[in-house]
């Protein structure tokens, strides 16, 4: 991960000087985490710019889209990112036969691939909840047929699957009684295990705790602490809604005699914002429970009837979407705002949370380097044109009281000359604690001698090595 960090190509991170990483060091077990790149949104930044964030400032590794855009695809071109694109719904009955599914490859795959990483293909999306008969009827000749045609281009690494909701499951509690929906179990899922487990393809679920708590059983949901569910048949105590509604799916399987085919989660989430009065929907919620999920399948713990198991899991969400319908929190499923500020921090970012909420407050504005008065540049007075500019800024987050503890432990250093930054001064406005920290803490900075500890404050200070008002021009 050091390595990507030094030879990460965008000028915007290779400006966040060593003392951040040193204080803030990466996690360092190699995760592998993919997310939901869903677009019903009107505010999105184009694709290219998506791909290249993901790639230069995320550990996301993995993407997954609800279509076959060209435009996406063509995006993650170089990015290394494995892609799940998503075949239509309706286009399903002309890929259940060969020539189909041979014109759908060679239009949405030829052109693309390997440029693009193209690691699975959906087959539609929760097919089985539309009910629609005769989708549901050409959905295993439609991933066998696109398999055979994936395979006679020569894509061998390109698997095949179609994520389900927990719809599928008739029975799902205690997690030892899950079983398929009578109808559905002999005709379509024992062929679609079949499948996959001669393909070595994962059967792909969409667990949604967020979708089954009670206020009784929020805590269960979250993976916070809670006295537990006892399975009586298996002995189990379950400790999280999760391992539950997962193994659920595995007795289901099981059932069928398809208990070793591998599990992917394609999608799982917990919105950070949702109409007035809901409990467990807010931001700490949303971090706890998806910074949880990626911890979990990643860890190698499995669940209690897969130990050992990782699982190949996509959070929903990528973005808020502003377009989508229905309650407030079907918009707040993101992980990132429109502009990348993230909503929260849940061990994606690459540079640690400390950058990003340094990014947050300058990217509002919340500095004095954002004015055109070169006086006031950088947050203050400019270091000597050394190779080795640096400013003192302060780090967002820090608390309004401790930035004005700054500002007086600053400005009352004789010495420094915070003149600027009074009423009637040419860096008075923005009139607000951050900026006038930003202001006197680099003016203490470059006072004191530029020791990385003239800008300690109480660790509310940062380094930067170029002039905060160029930071952030790339967005
Ligand atoms: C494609 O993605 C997979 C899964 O993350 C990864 O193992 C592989 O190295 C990637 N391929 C390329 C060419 O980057
Ligand atoms: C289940 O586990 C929880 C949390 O560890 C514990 O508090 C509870 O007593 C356990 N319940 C049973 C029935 O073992
Ligand atoms: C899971 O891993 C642990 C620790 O490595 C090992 O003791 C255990 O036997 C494994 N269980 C299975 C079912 O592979």
């Amino acid at each position: 991960m050091a390595k990507n960090l030094c030879n990460s190509p965008t000028p915007l991170f290779a400006l966040i000087l060593p003392m951040l990483l040193l204080n803030y060091p990466l996690s360092s077990n190699a995760f592998s985490i993919g997310v939901n790149y869903g677009a019903l949104a009107d505010n999105l930044p184009p694709p290219a710019q998506v791909a290249a964030f993901l790639k230069d400032r995320t550990f996301i590794d993995r993407v997954k889209l609800f279509d076959s855009n060209p435009d996406m695809i063509r995006a993650f071109a170089g990015t290394g990112i494995a892609l799940i694109i998503t075949a239509a719904n309706s286009d399903i009955p002309s890929l259940s036969r060969l020539p189909g599914a041979t014109s759908w490859v060679a239009n949405n795959i030829s052109p693309f691939y390997p440029a693009t990483n193209i690691s699975l293909i959906a087959v539609g999306n929760e097919i089985l909840a539309t009910a629609d008969r005769n989708l549901i009827a050409h959905l295993v000749p439609a991933l066998r047929s696109l398999s055979a045609a994936l395979s006679a281009a020569g894509f061998h690494q390109i698997r095949v699957s179609t994520p389900h909701s927990l719809g599928i499951l008739s029975a799902s509690e205690p997690p030892s009684s899950g079983r398929f929906r009578r109808g559905y179990d002999r005709v379509i899922f024992a062929p679609m295990l079949d499948f996959h487990r001669k393909s070595k393809t994962p059967f792909v679920v969409n667990p949604y705790p967020y979708f089954g708590y009670s206020s009784r059983t929020l805590n269960y949901a979250l993976f916070k602490p809670n006295p537990g569910f006892f399975d009586p048949v298996t002995r189990i105590n379950y400790t999280n809604m999760f391992d539950a509604q997962m193994d659920a799916v595995f007795s289901a399987m099981s059932r069928l005699g398809y208990g070793d085919v591998q599990i992917a989660v394609g999608e799982s989430g917990w919105p950070s914002a949702g109409d007035p009065g809901q409990v467990g929907i807010n931001v700490e919620d949303a971090a706890s429970y998806n910074g949880q999920l990626i911890q979990h399948v990643t860890s190698g713990k499995g669940t209690p009837l897969m130990p050992n198991r990782t699982f190949e899991t996509y959070v929903f969400s990528l973005f808020n979407e502003d377009l989508k319908p229905g309650p407030t929190a079907e918009r707040n499923f993101g992980l990132f705002r429109p502009d990348f500020s993230p909503v929260y921090d849940v061990g994606v970012l690459r540079g640690g949370s400390q950058f990003w909420s340094l990014y947050a407050a300058l990217k509002n504005g919340n500095v004095n380097g954002m004015t055109n008065d070169k006086r006031c540049q950088g947050g203050g007075p400019t270091p000597a044109p050394t190779a080795a500019s640096k400013w003192c800024v302060a780090a967002g987050g820090a608390t309004e009281a401790a930035l004005q503890a700054n500002i007086d432990y600053a400005c009352s250093t004789a010495g420094v000359d915070c003149r600027p930054i009074q009423a009637g001064g040419p860096c008075f406005d923005p009139n607000t604690a951050q900026a006038h920290a930003n202001y006197a803490m680099n003016a203490y900075y470059q006072f004191a001698g530029r020791h990385v500890f003239n800008c300690d404050f109480g660790r509310t200070g940062v380094i930067v090595t170029k002039n905060p008002s160029e930071y952030f021009r790339a967005f």
